[in-house]
């Protein structure tokens, strides 16, 4: 069978990047990295966030949206290979750096949120309501 997904390379985060790189916005911690490492993706429901979805994949840390954006499922209980999250329901695909879509039907990007790691924790900058961080490629930069 061949593979119909869209090339996606994963950028790999320094994981001893400090949670300090956010712009003065509040951390969100989310999880232990050694659970995420354990178990390989996690669903995480922080107070007042939508759910979000952490992957260890690649030596790296990932978090997106949990939900897919083709319909309400969700993305933490996915398979994940070569830098890709595929949908448990319909096998659209995204890749983890950048949201994009890479397997139909997905066709919309999800929110993809940059990493650190700090003192064994899995940390991102708390979201806002009108957040911009959104899944164009840009964001897994400002790490
Ligand atoms: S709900 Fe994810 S591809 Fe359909």
């Amino acid at each position: 069978m061949t593979d119909t997904r869209a090339a996606c390379a994963p950028k790999h985060l320094d994981s001893s990047d400090a949670c300090g790189k956010s712009n003065d916005r509040q951390l969100l911690q989310l999880c232990r990295a050694e659970d995420v490492r354990r178990a390989g993706s996690l669903r995480v429901e922080p107070a007042g966030v939508a759910p979000l979805a952490v992957f260890h994949a690649d030596d790296s840390f990932f978090v997106t949206e949990d939900a897919c954006s083709h319909g309400d499922a969700s993305l933490s209980e996915g398979m994940v290979s070569d830098g890709q999250v595929e949908c448990p329901w319909h096998s659209g695909a995204f890749c983890l750096r950048t949201g994009e879509p890479t397997a139909f039907p997905a066709v919309l990007p999800i929110r993809v949120y940059p990493v650190s790691v700090k003192d064994g924790f899995i940390c991102i900058a708390r979201p806002v309501p009108d957040d911009d961080v959104y899944a164009n490629g840009t964001n897994a930069d400002r790490v």
